[in-house]
């Protein structure tokens, strides 16, 4: 059976658009726990721009399931890591003045620093996933550096517009499952999947253990709840017009 990590970061945004006290994650993540959700990821990224320290100590202490932190490879957040002890830890890519994780993390490119995170996070206990797109390479290094999962990087695929080019890019990261799996690696996926592109990816990409989605499932949070949350309110003036007749 596999997996659903839901991705809370949003919800944090909302509430740092009014640096307020809600929405808060700590409630959304019990809501989404209750609904099925068998992981609550969190990106704690080094602007703080959703997620912020405060609720990832919480998480901690709250989530029933399993608490994944996306995090980079800072030093900084490495130690915060270390300290709150998440189930799991997905190194990703981090730049400031990116809307959202742009791209894999360049294992290859940075191996003897990520080798070096994988095995201090270990040591503490914490499972290692690093996000990477769907290159035999980058497998191939998220292996020597001994982390046990990776997560395939499936934003490619879906910001694919023609039908060919998304089954080019369901084939590529076919492959990279089955290659990674080969050697040892465990395989999650993730980025940018919705409503419309999850059961195609799972259909034709073998070994998957959790699909990691966020922006999708607040998105359609939102629409879906809105209606009760105006009809709540209606309700309520309503009641104070019926009370000063
Ligand atoms: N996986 C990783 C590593 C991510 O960085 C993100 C975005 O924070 C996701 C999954 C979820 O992506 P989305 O919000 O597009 O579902």
């Amino acid at each position: 059976m596999i997996k659903l990590g839901v991705n809370i970061d949003h919800v944090a945004t909302v509430r740092q658009a009014r640096k307020a006290a809600e929405p808060d994650p700590v409630q959304a993540a019990a809501v989404a726990e209750l609904a099925g959700a068998d992981t609550i990821t969190v990106h704690l990224r080094e602007d703080r721009r959703h997620i912020n320290e405060r609720d990832v100590r919480i998480l901690r202490k709250t989530i029933r399931t399993k608490l994944n932190l996306e995090m980079s490879i800072a030093l900084g957040i490495v130690k915060i890591a270390c300290a709150v002890k998440p189930d799991q830890a997905t190194l990703v890519p981090e730049k400031r003045k990116e809307l959202t994780t742009e791209g894999g993390l360049d294992v290859v490119g940075s191996e003897r620093k990520i080798k070096r995170v994988v095995k201090r996070l270990k040591s503490a206990g914490i499972t290692v996933s690093l996000f990477i797109d769907p290159d035999t390479k980058q497998i191939e290094a998220a292996s020597r550096a001994r982390a046990e999962f990776i997560e395939l990087h499936t934003g490619c695929y879906a910001n694919a517009k023609k039908e060919k080019d998304k089954q080019k890019q369901l084939s590529l990261l076919a492959e990279a499952a089955f290659f990674a799996h080969t050697l040892g690696l465990r395989v999650n996926a993730g980025h940018g999947l919705n409503y419309c592109n999850t059961q195609a990816l799972i259909e034709k990409v073998p070994h998957l253990e959790e699909l990691n989605i966020g922006h999708s499932i607040v998105s359609r949070a939102v629409i879906v709840g809105l209606g009760r949350a105006v009809r709540e309110m209606k309700g309520l003036i309503n009641k104070k017009n019926r009370d000063k007749q």
